[in-house]
């Protein structure tokens, strides 16, 4: 079975073609944060513009790139929302029109269902299993009994822990996206701050980042009043092991308290290295896996596999009425 999938709910504009849910023949990628870096974040108008003067290139790219036709294609998979409403609408439209003039079966696909999926083409998804999602816009513990159920246990209550990362990146002067630069000044630095672990010992899966956040940016700006000097490496290394502390814990706990098979990390924090090492020796009754860290972060490849398996569970297509949701539920993508 091929899957032709479609990304462009941010900055990222992607196609790919996957067979069988497993193999990506293809992922093409363009993305726009050499544009967006300028504004230290993603501008929602120009982002939409920049998906309209990508999206027939990536398409012909992703193609040529599998070396496949329009009329090999089993099914297309477009990511439906969450996301930018401006950004998704792009990548909903060329879908449409691909399914329409070839007669292909369309499915609007989960993005979060589409990081989560992300783990399967490496190793296959065993249940029960727990996602831990940690992304730009979310972060979520996911319980799956069976391919496309997804219960979620507990979820942050303010602040997703990418958006923690990238905002604690701008104060220390870093610049955007700022979760792969705090992580790599923390690997030179050390957790010698003594910073917050929200929530770490309430007894459900939630979180909430916005305390240690502000903790962060006070510290920061008293010790920049008082002339003292900032370590800036010194600074990111206690961040990220406050940060994973609690990640990891509540992790552990979900995992025992509901007996799964594995553990998964999904989304563009998985591609942390203080998280995956942290994860991996942590824990260590059932196996931890991570996606390869081209598919952490936003790609069409994670799209096509969870439209696979999303169609297969439930053998429906979407009608050409499928439109774009900046907000969507992930029980409801079953
Ligand atoms: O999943 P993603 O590509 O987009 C969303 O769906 O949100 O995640 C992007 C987020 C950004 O906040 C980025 O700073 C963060 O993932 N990120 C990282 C790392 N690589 C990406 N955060 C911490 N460490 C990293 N190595
Ligand atoms: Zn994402």
């Amino acid at each position: 079975m091929l899957t032709l999938g479609v990304e462009s709910s941010c900055d990222e504009t992607s196609v790919s073609v996957v067979r069988d849910g497993k193999t990506v023949l293809s992922n093409v990628v363009l993305s726009q944060i050499d544009i967006h870096q300028a504004y230290g974040g993603v501008v929602p108008e120009i982002a939409s513009r920049e998906h309209v003067k990508g999206i027939t290139y990536v398409f012909d790219q992703a193609m040529k790139q599998a070396q496949v036709q329009y009329q090999d294609i089993d099914l297309i998979a477009v990511t439906e929302g969450p996301g930018l409403i401006g950004s998704l609408l792009i990548g909903v439209n060329a879908a449409k029109v691909v399914a329409m003039n070839y007669g292909i079966p369309l499915v609007g696909v989960h993005h979060i269902a589409g990081h989560i999926y992300a783990n399967n083409i490496e190793h296959d998804m065993e249940f029960p299993l727990l996602a831990l999602v940690v992304s730009g816009g979310h972060t979520e513990l996911v319980l799956m009994n069976d391919h496309y159920e997804f219960e979620k246990l507990g979820e942050t209550q303010d602040d997703a822990v990418g958006e923690a990362y990238d905002k604690i990146a701008r104060v220390l002067g870093l610049p955007y996206p700022g979760g792969p630069q705090v992580d790599k000044r923390a690997k030179e630095g050390k957790p010698v701050l003594d910073f917050p672990r929200p929530m770490i010992d309430s007894k459900d899966f939630n979180f909430s980042f916005s305390g240690l956040k502000s903790h962060v940016i006070n510290l920061h700006h008293n010790m920049v009043q008082r002339h003292e000097e900032i370590i800036v490496d010194d600074f990111c290394a206690s961040f990220q092991d406050a940060i994973t502390d609690v990640l990891v814990k509540k992790t552990l706990e979900a995992s025992k308290q509901y007996d799964v098979k594995q553990v998964i990390v999904a989304g563009g924090v998985a591609a942390n290295k203080g998280l995956r090492e942290k994860m991996s020796k942590t824990i260590t009754h059932v196996p931890v896996y991570f996606p390869h860290i081209k598919y952490c972060t936003d790609n069409a490849a994670m799209i096509a596999v969870a439209g696979t398996f999303q169609y297969l569970k439930t053998h429906q297509a979407s009608d050409m009425y499928l439109n774009g949701s900046s907000r969507l539920d992930l029980t409801l993508g079953a």
